[in-house]
């Protein structure tokens, strides 16, 4: 562990821990562009903002602490924390523009973000005007500005769980419907992400208050060391670029079969360290050790590894194609240069301890990364790692030591045991995935009885939830809506 807190390098190393709790290792990587970081799949903007124009107003909810046993409920966030414009209370945001009395009401259970502006865009506005529906957009707990303890310290945790929001999600609906005399209405559950998780878990464990769910994008099975992120990004650059695919492959396999030891030479290189200098890396590293895994992960991960991958793939091969270099070591320390990542030679290293302090900070919280880091660790993992079976970057595993990875592990097992993983139990859910999106291989993507199962060829994280961009997506769209229709009177549902 004491190596986590030399390194300087742009992969910033960070603990699972908010306050010194060690558990697993969480490299972070920095945009210095944007000023923003990288936590597990999502950038997020250091002033905590979302970035996002909002319409609507929000509403507020006084949700209930916990919903272990009735006196979680005597304790109210409001109680605890009673001034709205600080947090407090779990936030709700509601279009009621087409929705007719007696029609379905439909809820996005956010995730790990703000999702301040959220009911205001969206293609389930096009489902809701077929359906009359109203739109109901509901925070999860501890993310922006809905907080039961406002800037919590780890003995707060136990609070910040996916069982817990999913309870609260229920208590809302029973409480919006009573106050709004809304009995025997269906209602409908939406999410994307971590969010499609929760639409899919919720529908799942609470079968009664939603009919169905449509579940976008939704790793529901949780993973420690998940390569999968990296090999559909591989496999993106492949498709979008295939001269840009081989050079990749060439750079990276060739300095992994000189470190693993399987060739004595990379080129001109007869020894793992004669490769920092040419990758413009600044700092010492042991090739037996974590400081390897961050290496390969850092040369992979900032420039490449993005959840909607063909962008950025795009841009980075446009850019790789047009660096000079002696050779391709040397070429892609040039590339990470002109990618602004310059391996700790010169502005990275005083970042790293700033992004550390910054994700116990409040801003962290609200802004939804020091959220998601606790998440992952305490209930979900998806920690990207990469190598070369799998992928063209390189071998990344997880290492820790043998006691954190245990924990982390423990507690996979246990969410994966309550939801049920990729073989979850549920009946009356839309699960919609894109082939290029890197997390879809934690998804439900294999036909599954009494649900729906969309594949959309060439689609990224969460596309389903905007326009459609190509005629494989105005198809699934259009079976989503005609399956939400059909679930809402299916007596099964
Ligand atoms: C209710 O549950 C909380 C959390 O598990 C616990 O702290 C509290 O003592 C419990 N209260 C009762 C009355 O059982
Ligand atoms: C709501 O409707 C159900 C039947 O549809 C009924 O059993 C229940 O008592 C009603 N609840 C309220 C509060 O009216
Ligand atoms: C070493 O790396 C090369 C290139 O990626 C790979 O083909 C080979 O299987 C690796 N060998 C071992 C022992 O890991």
């Amino acid at each position: 562990m004491k190596i986590c807190y030399e390194i300087r390098f742009c992969v910033t190393v960070l603990f699972c821990g908010i306050v010194g709790l060690v558990e697993a290792d969480i490299p972070l990587t920095h945009n210095f562009q944007k000023e923003q970081i990288f936590v597990q799949g999502n950038w997020y903007n250091k002033d905590g903002s979302n970035g996002r124009p909002v319409i609507t107003p929000q509403d507020t909810f006084q949700q209930c602490m916990h919903h272990n046993n009735a006196s979680g409920c005597e304790t109210t966030w409001g109680q605890v924390f009673p001034k709205p414009e600080l947090g407090g209370y779990r936030r709700y945001w509601t279009n009621t523009n087409y929705y007719q009395p007696g029609r379905p009401i439909f809820i996005e259970l956010a995730g790990e973000w703000d999702a301040a502006g959220s009911v205001d865009g969206g293609y389930w506005h096009n489902y809701a005007r077929q359906y009359n529906a109203m739109l109901i957009v509901l925070k999860h707990r501890f993310y922006g500005g809905s907080f039961p303890i406002r800037n919590p310290t780890n003995a707060d945790l136990w609070l910040m769980t996916s069982q817990l929001a999913l309870a609260d999600a229920a208590r809302f609906i029973e409480v919006f419907t009573a106050n709004n005399n809304l009995n025997g209405t269906s209602w409908v559950a939406f999410g994307c992400s971590y969010g499609g998780n929760l639409a899919a878990w919720f529908k799942l464990k609470y079968p009664n208050h939603v009919k169905t769910a449509v579940s976008s994008s939704a790793p529901v099975e949780a993973l420690y060391d998940y390569p999968g992120y990296m090999q559909t990004v591989s496999d993106v650059v492949e498709v979008v670029d295939a001269p840009c695919y081989t050079q990749l492959y060439d750079t990276f396999s060739c300095m992994e079969a000189l470190y693993n030891g399987s060739q004595p030479t990379c080129g001109t290189y007869n020894s793992p360290d004669d490769l920092l200098a040419p990758l413009q890396w600044c700092n010492s590293v042991d090739w037996n050790g974590l400081s390897r895994e961050i290496l390969f992960l850092s040369l992979a991960m900032n420039v490449w590894a993005a959840n909607a991958p063909s962008g950025p793939v795009r841009r980075a091969c446009d850019t790789l194609s047009s660096i000079n270099g002696a050779n391709n070591v040397e070429k892609y320390g040039n590339f990470m240069l002109a990618m602004g990542q310059d391996g700790g030679c010169r502005h990275h290293g005083e970042k790293a301890g700033a992004d550390r302090e910054w994700l116990k900070s409040e801003e962290a919280w609200q802004a939804g990364a020091a959220g998601w880091r606790w998440q992952t660790c305490n209930e979900f993992g998806y920690f990207m790692s990469s190598d070369p079976i799998h992928g063209l970057y390189g071998r990344r595993t997880w290492s820790g030591d043998g006691f954190t990875r245990a924990y982390v592990e423990g507690r996979i097992a246990e969410t994966n045991a309550y939801y049920g993983g990729k073989n979850l139990d549920s009946k009356c859910v839309i699960y919609v995935h894109g082939t290029w999106d890197p997390w879809h291989t934690l998804g439900v993507t294999t036909p599954k009885a009494d649900n729906t199962v969309i594949i959309v060829p060439g689609t990224e994280h969460c596309a389903d939830i905007g326009n459609p961009t190509s005629p494989e997506m105005v198809a699934a769209q259009a079976q989503i809506l005609a399956q939400i229709g059909s679930y809402l009177n299916d007596p099964i549902c």
